[in-house]
This record gives structure tokens, C-alpha cells and sequence, in this order.
């Protein structure tokens, strides 16, 4: 049987139009009901950095920043993201070029497969504006909801431990120039 315009118009009835922010760039698409954030970034908008593994919750790979906090896009629905900022991996390296974080992963070999990687990375950024110098025991507490199958995790730790330190050490560099001129 054809499709009539009607039909259309229903079919299209039935989808909802979301607009939201998707890292730092208004963006619109149409989801069903109970479509997930997850999908509806991959499938709708585009941004196929965002992956998707167990769809419970378990095992990271989703994780994206809603208004700046990392959550898991596979727990949200789509139209839940009307009107809010949405961060992915895509925006670690704005101009293609990889953001510090990224870097230290690719020095550290912190990925393989990188089927958890965008996920991974961030937790990370989202943890380190919080906790900027921590610990191994606190990083590893942290990558605990995430689940890799190839690393190991320790090269990924290493990585985090890193970028944390040259953070760190960028900073008190800073403040020694500005005390210096003050
Ligand atoms: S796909 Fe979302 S936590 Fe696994
Ligand atoms: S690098 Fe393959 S699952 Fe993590």
C-alpha cells in the first residue's frame, strides 16, 4: 500500500521536535516518545562519537555532559534534552584539534579497541574540573563506572594522572608569573 501525505503528516505527528544546545551549537531534530538521548544524538544529530554498549546504565560508553555534568545518555530520554546543553566528545576537540586530555590518552596508549574511550574521556573532563589534583585511589574510584575490555586501565589512569599534573603544574606556573609582576 502507498504512502498518502496523511500518512506522512501522522508518522511525522507522532515525532516531537527537540532543540537543544549540542557542544556550544543550537541544534534541532524530531524523536519519538521514548527515544533515547543516546539515539537521538547518534541518529538525529549526527554525533556518532557518542557510543552505546549495554543501554542499562553499566557500562559508560553513553557518557555525555548535560549542562555540564557527565551523565549517562542511554538513561535519558530525548525529550528530557529540550532546552539543554549537551556536550560529547566531538567537543574535547573543537577544530579538530585534540583537547589535553586526548592527548594524554594517545601518549599513555590509554585506549585500543576505543569503543569505551568517548565515554571515558568524559567522566574524566567532567571529573577533573572538580578534582583537579587527584589521587590514583580517586581516580581509579572514578573509572569505576566505566568498563573497558582492553586496556586494563592502567594506562588510562596514567593518562588522567598526567593531564592532572601538567594542569597543575600550568597553573602554579601562572601564578608564579603573576606574582612576580604584581
Ligand atoms: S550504553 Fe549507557 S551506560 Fe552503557
Ligand atoms: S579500549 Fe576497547 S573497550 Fe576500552
Amino acid at each position: 500500500m502507498s504512502n498518502t501525505s496523511e500518512d506522512n503528516i501522522m508518522r511525522q505527528g507522532d515525532r516531537q521536535c527537540i532543540a537543544l544546545t549540542l557542544n556550544g551549537r543550537e541544534r534541532s531534530g524530531y524523536c519519538e516518545p521514548r527515544d533515547l538521548l543516546s539515539d537521538f544524538i547518534r541518529h538525529e544529530l549526527g554525533a556518532t562519537g557518542t557510543h552505546v554498549g549495554c543501554e542499562h546504565g553499566v557500562c559508560g560508553a553513553c557518557t555525555v555532559h548535560i549542562d555540564g555534568v557527565a551523565g549517562r545518555s542511554c538513561l535519558m530520554l530525548a525529550v528530557q534534552a529540550q532546552g539543554r546543553r549537551i556536550d560529547t566528545v566531538e567537543g574535547l576537540a573543537p577544530d579538530m584539534v585534540l583537547g589535553d586530555l586526548q592527548q594524554a590518552f594517545q601518549r599513555h596508549h590509554a585506549l585500543q579497541c576505543g569503543f569505551c574511550t568517548a565515554g571515558i574521556l568524559m567522566s574524566c573532563a567532567d571529573y577533573l574540573k572538580r578534582v583537579p589534583d587527584p589521587t590514583e585511589a580517586q581516580v581509579r574510584d572514578m573509572l569505576s563506572g566505566h568498563l573497558c575490555r582492553c586496556t586494563g586501565y592502567t594506562p588510562i589512569v596514567a593518562a588522567v594522572l598526567d593531564v592532572a599534573a601538567r594542569r597543575q603544574a600550568s597553573k602554579q606556573a601562572g601564578e608564579t608569573v603573576e606574582a612576580a609582576h604584581a
